[in-house]
């Protein structure tokens, strides 16, 4: 019996955001995609056909060996697998396993089921019950509660008879969710079988973090980042420094309110994720910035954080300053910030240091911040 199997890899990966198409990112160390191809190789399917956008070739090629060559995708799923399907025409090929290269954390015994499945009917694909309460709803509202007895969470990969399947891919020119409802649609038998917990679809950033975790590779995933910045003092009564404004004799001049320690915090999330500073977040040039609260950055931050599946787990802000005395603030700084971040504020410090007189200042010129973060993957 010759089973081959199909790899879609030729996605834009848009709900996943980032540079590279998701099935390309690294995870714990290896391009996503490899992990699929390593598992069909191991089950012993040939051939292995990975499905990608020709643009893709050269990040491809590093992943080929001999039994795995490429087919350029489509501009839907389904055509994807209809260019797949039609490249092992004329092969000899009796079954096909038709899988999603974002679903990188596929077992052995996942695609043994569904070969199983498959000697019982013309179509085999997992699925686990939904067992949440499902409900439909619209702008944040419940509109209906909806029953979930017998409803699946369908998964890949999906098997077939490949004769059958490509049949019913020629007679369906529009898109679908999956080749299970192509199957359906031609009036195929599809047996269910048991899905597995742990084999996700990547589909947001945050799913990353979480594969990692199954994988075990990054169960101690831990980010550090540091932050750093300055506002000179010019005319004015009061500063805001941590997000609590002190009357003082001098204001910090800066385009939004010049918050030198929030800034640096910031920037230390930033930092810790590897993406850039405020300034490519938050243009200095334009108009909307002048004057704001830097509440904006710090939450963007701290959302930025969340969405890619990190917790923070602790924050230091050093500021640098001969004056306003930052002791007597110190506690309400941190709970401003930690009510920000929205983490206890146990987590958070804010210090504060003079620098004796020396230099930019220690002349009372302007205040200088330092921050650290950690951030730890949930
Ligand atoms: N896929 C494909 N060709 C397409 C669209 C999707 O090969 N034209 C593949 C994806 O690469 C992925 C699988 O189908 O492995 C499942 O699709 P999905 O999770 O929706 O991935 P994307 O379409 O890449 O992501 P998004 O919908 O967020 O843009
Ligand atoms: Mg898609």
């Amino acid at each position: 019996m010759t089973t081959a199997a199909i790899i879609l890899a030729a996605g834009r990966g848009e709900r996943a955001g980032g540079e590279l198409p998701k099935q390309w990112c690294m995870l714990a160390g290896r391009p996503v995609v490899a992990y699929a191809l390593d598992a069909f190789r191991r089950a012993g399917l040939a051939p292995i056909l990975l499905v990608i956008r020709p643009e893709d070739t050269p990040r491809a090629r590093a992943l080929l060996s001999e039994a795995v060559e490429t087919v350029s995708g489509g501009e839907t799923r389904a055509q994807s697998v209809r260019n797949g399907l039609e490249a092992l025409a004329g092969r000899g090929i009796e079954r096909v396993l038709i899988h999603d290269g974002a679903r990188p954390l596929v077992s052995a015994a996942l695609i043994a089921r569904v070969r199983e499945g498959l000697e019982h009917a013309p179509g085999a694909a997992p699925a686990l019950p939904v067992s949440d309460a499902l409900w439909l709803g619209a702008e944040g509202r419940v509109e209906a509660a909806v029953p979930r007895a017998g409803l699946f969470r369908a998964q890949t990969p999906q098997g077939f008879d490949y004769a059958a399947i490509r049949a019913a891919h020629r007679r369906q020119s529009e898109d679908a969710a999956d080749d299970v409802e192509i199957a359906l649609a031609a009036g195929l038998d599809v047996r269910i079988v048991e899905g597995d917990e742990d084999n996700i679809k990547l589909t947001w950033p945050v799913d990353f973090a979480r594969a990692e975790r199954i994988i075990g590779g990054a169960a101690m995933d831990v980010r550090a980042g540091s932050g750093y910045d300055v506002h000179r003092f010019g005319p004015g009564e009061a500063v805001t420094l941590c997000g609590v404004t002190i009357a003082h004799e001098r204001a910090l001049e800066g385009h939004s309110d010049a918050d030198v320690g929030m800034h640096a915090l910031t920037d230390a999330i930033y930092g810790a994720l590897a993406e850039g500073d405020i300034g490519r977040h938050f243009p200095p040039g334009e108009e909307r910035w002048k004057n704001a609260a830097s509440d904006i950055f710090l939450e963007h931050a701290a959302a930025r954080m969340r969405a890619r599946g990190f917790a923070l787990t602790s924050a230091d802000v050093t500021l640098i300053c001969e004056t306003p005395k930052i002791a007597p603030h110190a506690e309400a700084m941190r709970r401003r910030l930690a009510a920000i971040l929205d983490v206890e504020t146990s987590r958070v410090s804010v210090k504060a240091t003079t620098s004796e007189g020396l230099g930019f200042t220690g002349r009372k010129e302007g205040i200088a911040a330092m921050a650290s973060v950690t951030l730890v993957a949930q």
